[in-house]
This record gives structure tokens, sequence and C-alpha cells, in this order.
């Protein structure tokens, strides 16, 4: 595959985790970054740690709940570099909350987050990348509701499924402005929200992983670099799981 340089990336999430994976593997592969977070502080030290010999990064406050950040995100990045070449729509929370457990407020929070958050991403940035008639969308799902269930994340589940529902129409929409919209589904990842839900859910998931070991970020940053490359022109509207095989097993 071609290096991406000179082309430029926006990352949702992006200071930290998942997100903080896909910032890597992009500017190590050339493209300059805009490290995009709700917390602002995080994304300024992130980028400052990262090696000042490679492609650029920016770090911008952003919550992805807010339509006007969202903007600024946009006009900020066309002003730095007058393009948005990719944009993975990463940020998002899950929290473990027992179904019973669950009120409104805190569904609404979720969804804000998960779903409306890189809906509204998306439209943002399709705009500049409809006029250049190019685009990669990538959008962080999980395996956990588009294939899996697992106690105490049935809103979560149900907010990963609609990014999948959100990406197959939004795909066909954008498909004539040379834009794609695809989706990765990690599995189990080692993140610091990861680590939020202690060890013995870890011990849980790593039984069971066929491969044995948790994903790291830059597997995830892999994958979405491949559906951001040129190279995937032909391919929207699709999944790709990363996740050690495992949703495979019929039993543990
Ligand atoms: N870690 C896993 O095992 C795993 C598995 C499947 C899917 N995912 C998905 O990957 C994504 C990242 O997960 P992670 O484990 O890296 O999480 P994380 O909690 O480690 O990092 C998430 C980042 O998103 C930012 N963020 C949260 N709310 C935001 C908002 N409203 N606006 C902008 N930024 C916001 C946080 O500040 C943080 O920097 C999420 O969408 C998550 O659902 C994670």
């Amino acid at each position: 595959m071609e290096r991406l340089d000179g082309q430029v990336a926006i990352v949702t999430g992006g200071a930290r985790g998942i997100g903080a994976g896909i910032v890597g593997v992009l500017r190590e592969e050339g493209a300059n970054v805009v490290v995009a977070d709700k917390d602002g502080r995080a994304a300024e030290e992130f980028v400052s740690s990262l090696d000042p010999g490679g492609a650029d990064a920016a770090a911008l406050a952003v919550d992805v709940t807010s339509r006007d950040d969202l903007a600024a995100l946009v006009a900020a990045t066309l002003e730095r570099w007058g393009r948005i070449d990719i944009l993975a729509a990463n940020a998002g929370i899950y929290p473990h909350i027992p179904f019973a457990e669950l009120d409104p407020e805190k569904f609404d929070e979720l969804i804000a987050i998960n779903v409306r958050g890189a809906v509204f991403a998306a439209q943002a940035c399709s705009e500049p990348m409809r006029s250049r008639r190019y685009g990669r969308i990538v959008l962080t799902s999980s395996i956990t509701g588009p294939i899996t269930g697992q106690a105490g994340y049935a809103h979560y589940g149900a907010s990963k499924a609609a990014m999948l529902g959100f990406m197959r129409s939004a795909a066909v929409e954008l498909a004539d402005a040379g834009v794609t919209v695809n989706a990765v589904l990690p599995g189990n990842v080692r993140t610091p929200g990861f680590g939020d839900l202690g060890e013995e859910h870890q011990r849980a998931m790593l039984a069971a992983i066929p491969l044995g070991v948790l994903g790291e970020p830059s597997d995830v940053g892999w994958a979405v670099r491949f559906l951001a490359s040129p190279e995937a022109r032909y391919i929207t509207g699709q999944t790709l799981v990363i996740d050690g095989g495992q949703v495979l097993p019929e039993s543990v």
C-alpha cells in the first residue's frame, strides 16, 4: 500500500486508548493528524509526546456531542491543511450498567456520544470530502452488539449496532461523492477505559480469546489504516472484526 504522506486525518477520542493507537499508525504512515478529544489537556499531552520528526499533529478539545465543536474542528483542520481525507469516528464510552438499572439519562448520554457523535462527526467531515470527491470515514463500533452480547452492556450493544445501521445508508448516500464509510469491530483491547472495568473482567475476556492475548490499540489502528487507504476504494459499508478470534469458539 502507498503511504499516506500529505493526507489529513481526524481521530475523535484520539487522546488515549484505541484512538491514540489509530493516531500512531496513521501518523507513522505519513498522515497529518488532528487529535480531537473531549479531554483537551490529554490531547495536548499526547501530541507533545509524539516524535517531532514525524508527520504533523495537532490537538483540539472537541466534545463530539456538540455540533459547534464539530464545526470548529472541521474549520480548524481546513484552515491548517485545506483538506480532510480521513475521519476515524472513534470516541465512545462503555459504562457497565445492568439493564434493570439503566435510566433514560444514562442511555441518552451514551447514545449522544457513541451514535450521535459519530453521525454528526461524519456529516461535518463529509462536506469537505464531497467537494474534493475523496474521503474515508471509519467508525469504531464493537463486536458487542453487532455480533455478541454481554450482561451489563445492552445499552452499549444497542449503540454499537446502531452505528452500523447508520453506516450502511450513509455509505450508499456518499458513494457517488467518492467517500467510503466502513467500520472496525474491536474485541477486547488493552486501553485505559478497558482497564477501568477491572481485572476480573479482563481475565474473563482473555479466557475467551483463541489467540490468547488482548488486542493492542495499534491492532485496531492498522485495520483503520487499511480501510482508510486509497487502495480500499472498492470497499464501503463493510465491517472488519479485530478480536483475536473471540467471536469464533462454540465453547470456551
Ligand atoms: N477497549 C476495548 O476493548 C473496545 C472494544 C470495542 C470497541 N471499543 C470502542 O473503541 C472506542 C475507544 O475505546 P477505548 O477503550 O480506547 O476508550 P478510552 O476510554 O480508553 O478512551 C476514549 C477516549 O475518548 C474520549 N472521549 C470520551 N467521550 C468523548 C466525547 N464526548 N467527545 C470526544 N472525546 C470523547 C476520552 O476522553 C478518551 O480520550 C470506543 O468507541 C469504544 O466503544 C473499545
